[in-house]
C-alpha cells in the first residue's frame, strides 16, 4: 500500500494497472442500497489508507466492513469518480482471502482507545494507527544507527546478555538461575514415580538434598543470600545484563571503535513513564579518545538520526504532531539543527539554585551533590535552554565505579545528555584507563574486586584513554513521537508487576 498511495502523485499515475493488495480493514461502509461497500484497508506499510471498492456479488459485503477484518484481493487501480482527490482507489476484481472478526468481541473498536487501555491487548495493539507509526518509528531509529555507526567506522559487537558482572553496581539486575525449577522438578519426579522401598524414598531425598537442591533449602538459601550456585547451570551466580559496556570495553580496547545494540534488563521498582525493565540500549565506545570526543560523538548521533525522522518519517511524524503532541516536528528540527548547550554539573547546580531564588518550585531539593531529578533536567532542557543540553563532570559520589576521575578528586568526566520532554536520553563517560587509580575507587566503593578481575586485565595491559555513552532507545522514541508513557515506546513492554506474552 506505500508504495501505491505514498507516490508524490498519490498514485494517480498508476490508473489502469493490476494489483494485489492485504491488509486490515480500518472503516468500512455499504452503499448503494448494499450494491457495494467502500472500505479503508490498511496493512501497516504506512499511516495511509487504500480505498478499495467491492460489489455485492464479490463477497459477503456485512462480514467485509467489520473493522478488523483481514482481507487479500485483487484489482485495479483507478482515480475515483470526482476527481477531486489525487489518490487512487482499488477496484476489487477477486477477495482471495477473508480472515473474519467477530464484531461483538473484538477488542478495537473504530473510535480511538486510550493508550493505556490498549496495553492490555498488546497482540492487538500494533494494528492500532499509533503502535504501527511507533514501530515504524523504531525500525527507521534503529536503521538510521547501524547507518551512523557503519559509517563511521564502528563496528557492532555482539555483548551477552547473560552475564556475571554488574555494570552499573547499583544491584538491579534480574538473576538468571536453573536451581529452584530443577530442583522442584526432581521433587516432582519423586512424588509421581516414588522409588520401590521407603529406604530409597529416603536415599533419593538424600540425593537431591546433597546436590543442594531441595527446594524449601533453596528458597531460604536465595533469601539469605548464601545459596550455593556450584551446582547451578553456569556453576555460579548469572544475571541479566543491565548494560554491555563492560564486555564492550575490550572490544574497544582492540578494534578502538565499537559499538552494541541489545536489550538490557533492570529490576526497576519505579513506575514512571520513562523506565522499563527490558529496554534497548545504543552504546558506543571509542579508544583514543576522551570526555569531549563523547559529547561530540553523543550530540552527532543524536542529530544524526533526528534529520533521519525529518527526512524518512515525515508521514508518521505529521501522525504524531496531529494526534498526540504537536511540538514534536519543532522539537526533532530544532534538535537536528541547533548546537546542544554544554554546561558543567556545578553550573546546571548553579542555574537551578538561582532559578529557586527566582521563585521556581521543585519537589527536590537543590544543591551540589544532589542527583539531577527528572523536574530538574526538564526545567534546564525545556525552561532554561530550550533545547538539548549535555551536563559533564558529575559528583564521583553519585556515578558509577568505572568512570574517571578528574584532577579535583572530586567529580568524574561523565556526561548526560538531557533533552526536553524525556530528560536523560543518554548517560556516558571516559571510563577510569589508570589501574592504581580504578583499583582504589573500587575498594572505596567496596566493590568485590574478583569478579571484576578481567575488567582490570584491561588496565593491566596495553591500557588506553577511552569513552563511550549509552542512549536509551526507547526514550529516543518517546522524544521523537512525544507519547508520554515509555511503555507506548516499546512493543511488548516489561514493568514492574506486569509482563504480558
Ligand atoms: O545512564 P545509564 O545507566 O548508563 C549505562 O548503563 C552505561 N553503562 C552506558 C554506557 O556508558 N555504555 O543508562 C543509559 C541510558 C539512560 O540515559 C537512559 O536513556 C536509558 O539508558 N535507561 C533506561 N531506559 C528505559 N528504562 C530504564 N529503566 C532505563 N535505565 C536507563
Ligand atoms: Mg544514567
Amino acid at each position: 500500500i506505500r508504495s501505491i498511495i505514498l507516490r508524490p502523485d498519490g498514485g494517480s499515475g498508476l490508473a489502469g494497472q493490476q494489483a494485489r493488495v492485504g491488509g486490515w480493514v480500518k472503516t468500512g461502509r455499504k452503499a448503494d442500497k448494499d450494491a457495494f461497500a467502500f472500505l479503508e484497508l490498511n496493512d501497516g506499510s504506512c499511516a495511509g489508507n487504500l480505498q478499495i471498492i467491492v460489489e455485492a456479488d464479490k463477497g459477503d459485503l456485512g462480514q467485509l466492513v467489520l473493522t478488523g477484518t483481514c482481507l487479500q484481493v485483487d484489482g485495479v487501480l483507478k482515480l475515483p469518480p470526482d476527481g477531486k482527490k489525487q489518490k487512487v482507489e482499488l477496484q476489487v476484481e477477486k477477495v482471495i482471502h477473508v480472515g473474519v472478526v467477530d464484531a461483538s468481541k473484538y477488542p478495537l473498536p473504530k473510535t480511538r482507545l486510550p493508550l493505556e487501555l490498549l496495553r492490555d491487548y498488546v497482540h492487538l495493539r500494533a494494528r492500532t494507527n499509533t503502535m504501527g507509526a511507533v514501530a515504524r518509528i523504531r525500525d527507521e531509529l534503529s536503521y538510521a544507527t547501524k547507518r551512523f555507526f557503519h559509517e563511521r567506522g564502528f563496528r557492532y559487537v555482539n555483548t551477552p546478555n547473560i552475564t556475571t558482572s554488574d555494570c552499573e553496581g547499583a544491584g538491579e539486575m534480574f538473576q538468571v538461575t536453573t536451581l529452584i525449577s530443577e530442583a522442584e522438578k526432581l521433587e516432582k519426579n519423586l512424588i509421581k514415580n516414588p522409588p520401590p522401598s521407603e529406604v530409597d524414598v529416603e536415599s533419593a531425598k538424600l540425593i537431591i538434598k546433597q546436590r543442594g537442591n531441595d527446594v524449601a533449602q533453596l528458597k531460604s538459601a536465595e533469601q539469605d543470600g548464601k545459596i550455593d550456585y556450584s551446582q547451578d547451570f553456569f556453576a555460579r551466580q548469572a544475571f541479566l545484563t543491565v548494560s554491555g559496556q563492560l564486555q564492550l570495553e575490550s572490544y574497544a580496547c582492540a578494534l578502538s571503535t565499537v559499538y552494541t545494540f541489545g536489550p538490557t534488563f533492570r529490576a526497576e521498582k519505579s513506575h514512571t513513564s520513562r523506565h522499563l525493565a527490558e529496554f534497548w540500549m545504543v552504546e558506543p565506545e571509542m579508544a583514543f579518545a576522551e570526555l569531549e570526543h563523547d559529547m561530540d560523538c553523543a550530540e552527532d548521533y543524536v542529530k544524526f538520526m533526528c534529520q533521519w525522522l525529518l527526512d524518512h518519517c515525515m508521514e508518521d511524524m505529521e501522525f504524531f504532531a496531529d494526534k498526540i503532541d504537536k511540538s514534536c516536528i519543532d522539537r526533532i528540527t530544532m534538535s537536528a539543527k541547533t548546537p546542544f548547550a554544554r554546561i558543567t554539573y556545578t553550573e546546571a547546580v548553579e542555574l537551578l539554585t538561582e532559578a529557586v531564588k527566582n521563585g521556581k518550585k521543585f519537589e527536590n531539593h537543590v544543591e551540589w551533590g544532589i542527583d539531577l531529578a527528572s523536574e530538574h533536567e526538564r526545567y534546564l532542557t525545556e525552561v532554561k535552554f530550550q533545547k538539548p543540553v549535555i551536563v559533564y563532570n558529575y559528583p564521583k559520589e553519585i556515578k558509577a565505579f568505572y568512570m574517571r576521575l578528574n584532577d579535583d578528586s572530586k567529580t568524574v568526566a561523565a556526561m548526560d545528555v538531557l533533552v526536553p520532554k524525556v530528560g536523560e536520553l543518554i548517560g556516558g563517560s571516559q571510563r577510569e584507563e589508570r589501574y592504581d587509580v580504578m583499583l582504589s575507587r573500587m575498594k572505596e566503593m567496596g566493590l568485590p574486586i574478583e569478579p571484576y578481575e578481567w575488567y582490570l586485565d584491561l588496565r593491566r595491559y596495553g591500557t588506553v584513554k577511552h569513552c563511550g555513552f549509552g542512549l536509551g532507545f526507547e526514550r529516543m522514541v518517546q522524544f521523537a513521537t512525544g507519547l508520554d508513557n515509555i511503555k507506548d515506546c516499546m512493543p511488548f513492554p516489561r514493568s514492574a508487576g506486569r509482563a504480558d506474552l
